[in-house]
């Protein structure tokens, strides 16, 4: 059974298992490059990398609609649970959680997470994911750091990496990081939403295919590959 994984613009992820589905940061109803609602997604769980707006997106509504757990730090999760959000995880950095689908690992992140009403977020996170015999990284918000040649050390899949600028690592960094990480696909995140992290991804994308191990493409908003 493949993997599907789609792009909904920014950070939104989504992973498709064939039996369950798994947001990730789904900022999508204020998000410029989303291509669908948040009335309009599956969720059974939604993982949320740090307290940004544009990570915290419309969790809470979509916990509210569907009945997901919203997994994140702590400090996250204690919000969502306080936002009325039936069910939560809250974790922290280097613990595993199993869930349903299979096991979710918060890694660190350098990256700030207060929550859009100013409440502590705890400390920004990416997340290693094991699920149908695949290992997942979504490095979230991040700088580059050295120990992300850590996560490479069971192999991975897909790493998805920011190569916005500005706020997180940019499309230099990212190359790097995926020399570390050293995963079959990098996918890029976290560019073009607005003008201020415009990026061109093609050439990201080229780069990491002539300069790299892994492979790359290019998703538009909306678009999936399959693992
Ligand atoms: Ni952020
Ligand atoms: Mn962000």
């Amino acid at each position: 059974m493949p993997l599907r994984v789609t792009w909904h613009g920014h950070s939104a992820w989504a992973i498709e298992t064939g039996q369950h589905v798994i947001q990730i940061d789904p900022f999508l109803d204020d998000n410029p490059s989303a291509t669908i609602q948040s009335g309009a997604v599956p969720a059974d769980a939604i993982l949320v990398s740090h307290g940004h707006g544009d990570h915290v997106g419309d969790a809470a509504k979509i916990a509210q609609r569907t009945g997901a757990t919203v997994v994140a730090n702590y400090e996250i999760a204690t919000w969502f649970a306080r936002q009325g959000v039936k069910h939560t995880l809250g974790m922290n950095i280097g613990g595993w959680a199993k869930l349903a689908f299979g096991r979710v690992k918060l890694t660190q992140a350098i990256h700030s997470s207060q929550l859009p009403d100013g409440s502590y977020g705890g400390t920004a996170c990416g997340f290693l994911l094991e699920l149908a015999g695949r290992r997942l990284y979504f490095a979230g918000d991040t700088s580059l750091y050295g120990d992300m040649q850590l996560l490479a050390a069971g192999g991975l899949d897909l790493a998805v990496v920011p190569i916005g600028d500005l706020y997180t690592m940019g499309p230099d960094d990212a190359l790097e990081a995926v020399k570390l990480l050293r995963p079959k696909l990098a996918l890029a995140t976290h560019y073009n939403t607005w003008p201020p992290i415009a990026q061109d991804a093609a050439a990201w994308a080229a780069r990491v295919q002539a300069e790299t191990q892994s492979a790359s493409t290019v998703l538009r908003p909306g678009e999936s590959v399959e693992l």
